[in-house]
């Protein structure tokens, strides 16, 4: 069987073909995106009309190429995926009406993906074992920084999440404050790794807001104030760009790492996943692997490829494939945006 997934939730149109079976893995075929960055970058942000506008020019053409990539046409389609939210409204009704329009003249059923569920079915896609739970899972993302328990498939709690910017958030908004451009996430941990530690180091201090709290929540937005005042104290800063990048970048890794392994401990996780644009981040992957094994030595670390960690279709597909698997078809009529956080 073959799915199409679509996803216009922020500034990438993507579309996949996968392939599966009723019981096994979930192969993905194509998996095409049209980012947008470099249109929203003069703006140092996404901005929102025109991103819809993008998605309506790009939409079927990326679609076209996933089929076409896929070798698949659209009559062997067992259904099509569609992020139905959370995102940005506009954007998400770009891909919806084409899903929408796509699954009526196809005469094909359609299958509802949250955004937040198909990051986290990213870790899903080619799995040939399968997952153990409880598996707790740390989304973290631009718009998300959530930390969530799954018993099974398709049963997804949320345990913790952050009070005001998301980590990819607070990536951007810092980048901003160090005219670095945008995303913020790619050029501050390539700054980051450009840092040698030295003995004469410049003195930089940033606090890791709710690293002992009781709860599993997380808070950003102290630290990227900190991180400004910082910067306005200091006349030498720009020399010290790589350090500063450094020190923002381990004060995210390290609370997302000490909550994420309270929750793991405190559920007895038999599998940690981490999913999310944030999760490309090479020191996040590998110090977060290094302290599940450290502190849970029977636990499972699960990571997506990287292709698959910032938006893209793939993750919706796979996801889209769970849900079919429980029966989750709708017809073209009943969908529609659903920016609410429920996981299925
Ligand atoms: O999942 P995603 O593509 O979109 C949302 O659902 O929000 O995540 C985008 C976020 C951006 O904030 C971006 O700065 C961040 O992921 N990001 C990274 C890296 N690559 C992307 N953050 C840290 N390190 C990276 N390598
Ligand atoms: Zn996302």
């Amino acid at each position: 069987m073959y799915i199409l997934g679509i996803e216009t939730s922020c500034d990438e149109t993507a579309a996949s073909v996968v392939k599966f079976e009723t019981t096994g893995p979930v192969t993905v075929l194509s998996s095409i995106i049209s980012s947008q960055i470099e249109i929203h970058q003069k703006y140092g942000g996404v901005v929102p009309e025109i991103a819809a506008r993008e998605h309506v020019l790009n939409i079927l053409p990326v679609i076209n190429e996933a089929l076409k990539v896929a070798k698949v046409s659209h009559k062997q389609l067992t259904a099509i995926g569609i992020t139905k939210g959370p995102g940005l409204i506009t954007s998400l009704i770009a891909g919806i009406e084409t899903a929408r329009t796509l699954a009526y003249a196809w005469n094909k059923p359609l299958i509802e993906v949250n955004h937040i569920a198909g990051h986290i079915y990213a870790n899903f896609i080619d799995q040939k074992e399968d997952i153990k739970f409880p598996s707790v899972i740390l989304t973290v993302s631009g718009g998300h920084t959530t930390l969530l328990k799954m018993s099974q498939t398709g049963n997804i709690k949320i345990l913790g999440e952050t009070r005001d910017d998301a980590a990819g958030e607070a990536y951007d908004k810092a980048a901003k404050m160090m005219n670095l451009g945008y995303p913020g996430g790619p050029i501050i941990s390539q700054h980051a790794e450009l840092y040698k530690k030295k003995a004469s180091d410049h003195k930089i201090e940033l606090p890791r807001p709710m690293l002992n709290s009781p709860d599993l929540d997380f808070s950003f937005s102290g630290l990227k104030t900190a991180l400004l005042y910082q910067l306005k104290q200091d006349k030498s800063w720009k020399k010290h760009i790589n350090q500063y990048c450094y020190e923002f970048q381990q004060a995210i890794i390290d609370t997302l790492i000490a909550k994420t392994i309270k929750a793991g401990k405190q559920l007895k996780a038999k599998t940690i996943m981490l999913t999310g644009g944030v999760s490309a981040n090479t020191q996040l992957r590998q110090q977060m692997l290094n302290a599940v094994k450290k502190n849970l030595s029977e636990t499972t670390f699960l990571v997506p490829d990287k292709k698959y960690t910032t938006d893209n279709a793939a993750m919706i597909a796979a996801a889209a494939v769970y849900l079919y698997r429980r029966g989750k078809t709708i017809n073209f009529r009943r969908l529609k945006v659903d920016a609410s956080l429920q996981l299925k």
